[in-house]
Order: C-alpha cells, then structure tokens, then sequence
C-alpha cells in the first residue's frame, strides 16, 4: 500500500536558520508514527512545514503521492490533514459541541456534520455526557480530548497531534495516550509528536527521533524501546 504521507528530505529555516534538516519519514495507512525528541528539536516545525504554516524550503511532502507543498492550509485540510496544534486553541466560552462543530467547516452537509458528531461521541462518551459544558470549565484532559474530537471532524486521513501530553499530570497524560490508542484501534492513521519517549513509543507502530533537526534514530517503535542508546538518552536506565 502507498503511503499516506511522504515527508523527503525537508529542510526548514527560521530567518534564515535552517532548524530541520533533511528530514525524512512516511506514514503509512492505518499506522501511529511517532517524531520524539527534546525540547526545541523541531517537532513542532516539520507539523507546521507539513501545514503549509512555515513552508520547507528544500524537499518534498507528499499526500498519498500528491505534492502539496503549493496548497494553502485551508487546501492542505480539504485533503485530509488535520493538525492537533500544541496550544489546544479551544474558545472557552463555547460548550463541547460547538467546539468540535467548529473542527466540520469545511462540510456543508449538515448530516454529515451529525454523523461526524456521532462517531466523535462515539469513541469519546465522556465528551456526549458533556456536550452543553462550557470548554473552559474542563480539565486539562478533557479538553485535550476535545481538540482530538475537534480534529477527527473534518473525516481527515492522517490526523497530527502536536505533544497532546504537553502541560498534563502525569495520570492525565495516560488518559491522553490512551484516548491515542483508542484511535489507533479505529484505524486511524496517526502522526504523533511527543517529548514524553516511553509512553508514546508504547503506543506507536513506527517511530523517529529526532536532535536538532535531524533524524538521529529510526524503526519499529518495540525495537526503540529496546535500544540501548535511547533506554541511556531518554528512558534515564
Ligand atoms: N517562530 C520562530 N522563530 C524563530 N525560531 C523558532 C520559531 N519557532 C521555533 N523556533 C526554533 O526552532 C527550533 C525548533 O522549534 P520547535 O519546532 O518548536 O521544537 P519542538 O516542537 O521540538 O520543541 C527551536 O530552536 C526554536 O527555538
Ligand atoms: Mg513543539
């Protein structure tokens, strides 16, 4: 099967300074990938140079096999990409229901909407027993889980989660993988950005670490695991 996402060789600049450099990796159907790496690595910057938001100016980022790299954001999420970003974005005064209403605008179908609403409250019963709760009353899982369900809305084909542990007790950040993992199950494809090595290794088919903008390590998430290098960088054994 062809991959859904093919990321070549990208490299990314802030004023000038080139913060990704060659970074490859694909996603294929139906797989959780995960990008791990410190702290102003540059996870954050391959999701939005994939986005469109801050454009790879060498290389190729390809949509099942469609460059898209000329497509505007709005395009980039016509096509089935959707973008989990680290600050939730939620508008707090708003319930559950609008909130993940807001994730369908690029469908007009009303019925649609509700079907989209119904798998979402499907998957997550916690966010339907919650639906006319204003989001800024939520705690921090809730609400993450409410920008997933955001997300799931537009019937994307890959969805990207930037670091959704980030800010999380750490009983909340199992919730938060775990709300992954159920994705996962649903066949989701998944493209996950996280700081937190073991947890999302633990989750991920596929993983990639990264140093400075550069693939430092690759493979099978249960070999990454494994190794003896990241148990020493990353796992603190
Ligand atoms: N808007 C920006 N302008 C200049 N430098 C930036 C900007 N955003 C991020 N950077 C720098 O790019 C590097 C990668 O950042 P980022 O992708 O946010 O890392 P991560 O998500 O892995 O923490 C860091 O050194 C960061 O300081
Ligand atoms: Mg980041």
């Amino acid at each position: 099967m062809a991959p859904i996402l093919e990321i070549k060789d990208i490299w990314v600049r802030y004023s000038g300074l080139p913060v990704i450099q060659g970074v490859s990796f694909e996603v294929n159907p139906g797989e959780t990938v995960c990008v791990v790496g410190a702290n102003g690595a540059g996870k954050s910057t391959i999701l939005r140079a994939i986005m469109g938001a801050q454009p790879a100016y060498k290389g190729r980022i390809l949509l099942e096999g469609k460059n898209i790299q000329t497509f505007s954001t709005e395009k980039i999420v016509r096509q089935g990409i959707t973008y989990v970003p680290e600050e939730k974005m939620l508008f707090g005064p708003m319930t559950v229901e609008e909130n993940l209403l807001i994730g369908a605008y690029i469908i007009d179908d009303d019925a649609r909407k509700r079907e989209n609403l119904d798998y979402v409250y499907n998957l997550f019963p916690k966010l339907k027993e919650r639906r006319i709760q204003l989001a800024n009353t939520l705690s921090g899982g809730e609400q993450q889980m409410v920008a997933i369900g955001r997300g799931l809305m537009s019937n994307p084909k890959i969805l990207m989660l930037d670091e959704p542990s980030l800010g999380l007790a750490p009983v909340l950040v199992d919730e938060v993988l775990d709300t992954v993992r159920r994705l996962k199950e649903a066949k989701m494809t998944i493209l996950l950005v996280e700081q937190n090595v073991r947890e999302t290794l633990e989750i991920s088919d596929v993983g990639y670490v990264i140093q400075t903008g550069k693939v430092v390590t690759k493979g099978k998430a249960s070999d990454l695991l494994q190794s003896e290098d990241i148990q020493k960088a990353f796992l603190g054994m």
